[in-house]
């Protein structure tokens, strides 16, 4: 089969097109004929071994120990491994595996669910990672509430676009922080109002909100504080351009050691996908609560293009590599 190999962490160059033995389903696993698979920073991340931090918790000191890029599936099963009970050959599925741009691929049975019917295989890709990063953020983390004020700062994005849906589908009022470019894309998605990033500095303006969900940008926990109402709550979601070690992550570790010691609640979590909640995301999708923008695909051979432009940092909605058509 081809697949995007990778032996060593690095920039795009580091992905190669290879082909590699079929694999074969195991105890508890079935075999996922790939249609498409999602593409997001944590992708970015498992190619460059940065920040430092993710070696050290596991995924390969000196390289990946996972050598085929991509956690977001969508597919047909092709066969199913002894024990396997909820799946047979012929579903049309979706969810998370280890090794996605490639066009088969083994993933355990609770990582997957029946794709959304609403979904094509494209839309489905787009939804795992990040939908179940929204998710866990907004209705977890958050506990968002009907009628309260969200700001979402990187709301044109990959997670941003599910968490504008999400949040208004949570009767929550919504402002969006994006650049120019995605100003008409975040209010399509339902956002009461939107914010241009790059002619209005939200932390000046008067508006204090109930919540802030922070994915992009990598503003100061002062200045974000700046535009929480008294007792308000801020989630940290993501952020790149911190330094080699940490990334980001400085200011995650930075709220929730200040949240003890002052009157706003600032929190932090790591979405971890469960088969409860891609059922949810399913049935969301379903609903027509969440829908899939999908800003660009690519051909499997052009995977490292679709990560230079994830690195870029501006991404629209999702992107998706589409393996067969
Ligand atoms: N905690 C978790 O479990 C978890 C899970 C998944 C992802 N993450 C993290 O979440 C972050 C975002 O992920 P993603 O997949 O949504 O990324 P993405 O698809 O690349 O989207 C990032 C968005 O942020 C916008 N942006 C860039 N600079 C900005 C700024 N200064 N202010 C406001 N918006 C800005 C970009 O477009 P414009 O500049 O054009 O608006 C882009 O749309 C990453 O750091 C990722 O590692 C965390």
């Amino acid at each position: 089969m081809k697949a995007i190999v990778q032996d060593v962490y690095g920039s795009k160059d580091v992905l190669q097109l290879r082909e590699l033995d079929k694999p074969i389903a195991g105890e508890g696993e079935v075999l996922v004929r790939v249609h498409a698979a999602g593409l997001d920073r944590g992708v970015w991340h498992m190619m460059t071994g940065l920040p430092y931090l993710i070696r050290i918790l596991g995924f390969g000191f000196r390289g990946p120990k996972i050598p085929v890029p991509g956690m977001d599936v969508s597919g047909e099963v092709e066969s199913v491994g002894s024990g396997v009970t909820r799946f047979k050959v012929g579903d049309e599925v979706f969810g998370t595996c280890e090794g996605s741009f490639a066009e088969f691929v083994c993933t355990k049975e609770e990582k997957l669910a029946l794709k959304p019917e609403s979904s094509s295989f494209e839309e489905a890709a787009a939804l795992p990672v990040s939908a179940l990063t929204a998710l866990h953020g907004l209705r977890d983390c958050a506990q968002l509430e009907a009628g309260q004020k969200i700001l979402i700062i990187g709301a044109g994005g990959g997670v941003g676009t599910y968490a504008v849906e999400l949040a208004k589908h949570y009767g929550a009022i919504v402002t969006g922080v994006c650049g120019p470019s995605k100003q008409e894309l975040v209010r399509s998605v339902g956002a009461d109002h939107v914010i241009d990033y790059t002619k209005d500095d939200f932390t000046e303006l008067d508006e204090r909100y109930d919540q802030i969900f922070d994915i992009a940008g990598n503003r100061p926990l002062s200045k974000l504080r700046r535009a929480l109402a008294p007792r308000g709550t801020l989630v940290i979601v993501g952020g790149e351009e911190g330094d080699r070690w940490l990334g980001g992550t400085h200011r995650q570790i930075g709220a929730l050691l200040l949240s003890p010691f002052v009157k706003h609640n600032l929190r932090s979590f790591i979405s971890e996908e469960n088969q409860a909640d891609l059922q949810v995301v399913k049935e969301l999708a379903e609903a027509g609560a969440l829908k899939p923008v999908i800003g660009k695909t690519y051909p499997l051979e052009q995977a490292a293009v679709a990560l230079e432009d994830i690195e870029a940092g501006h991404a629209t909605g999702k992107s998706v590599i589409l393996v067969a058509q």
